[in-house]
């Protein structure tokens, strides 16, 4: 038995996308999300590019976001598809949520931008292990709206958002992870 593999499979497994529905109204410390951040700086990075980079959205700047998410969604949508429902929900989602750290990626130029992207995608699976072993809830949002959160952001010409990650500790029942059996997606080669 090996008790390191051991939680960290435990942590693996346990973790699922929890949604703001389930959020409760307890603040996430600062510290806590700086130590969420700092697990995501750990993640593989090709020629160290690093190309990971987050806004951290909470207290009042929450409100921001959705006004920003409301207003580009009336712009983009075409008004026949606009929906009410949806129109309000950025403002339910991010008041449910204690925090929102935007998933962005700034692209160096030095290698493929998609392995910046996978790298980042490391960072945020890091992120995420780090919460669920804190037992704070998260999932990663990526409505088409966030291509045009860059002015919001304050991104440069080099960085793109690529979600939301919203967070918050919450009352879910631990659920089981819905995945078809990993035998199906593998195929060994050993002569
Ligand atoms: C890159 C990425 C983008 C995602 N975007 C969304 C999204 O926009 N909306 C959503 O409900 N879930 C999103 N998810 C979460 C998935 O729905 C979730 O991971 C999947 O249902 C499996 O559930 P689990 O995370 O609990 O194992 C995203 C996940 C990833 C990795």
């Amino acid at each position: 038995m090996n008790h390191d593999f051991d939680i960290l499979s435990k942590i693996i497994k346990n973790r699922r996308s929890i949604f703001p529905a389930s959020y409760i109204q307890k603040e996430i410390p600062k510290e806590i999300i700086e130590q969420i951040l700092e697990s995501a700086n750990y993640a593989p990075t090709h020629k160290l590019t690093q190309p990971w980079r987050f806004v951290v959205i909470r207290n009042e700047a929450k409100a921001s976001l959705a006004e920003e998410l409301r207003r580009i969604y009336q712009e983009t949508v075409p008004a026949e598809k606009f929906l009410q429902k949806k129109f309000d929900s950025f403002g339910t989602k991010t008041s449910q949520a204690q925090c929102i750290i935007a998933i962005n990626v700034q692209f160096s130029g030095k290698i493929a931008e998609w392995e910046e992207i996978a790298a980042t995608a490391c960072a945020v699976q890091n992120m995420a292990l780090a919460a669920e072993a804190l037992n704070i809830g998260a999932y990663w949002s990526s409505p088409g709206l966030i291509s045009g959160l860059g002015e919001f952001l304050g991104l440069a010409e080099n960085e793109k958002c690529y979600g939301l990650f919203y967070m918050g500790y919450h009352n879910e029942e631990p659920r089981e992870a819905k995945r078809t059996p990993m035998v199906e997606k593998v195929k060994w080669m050993e002569c």
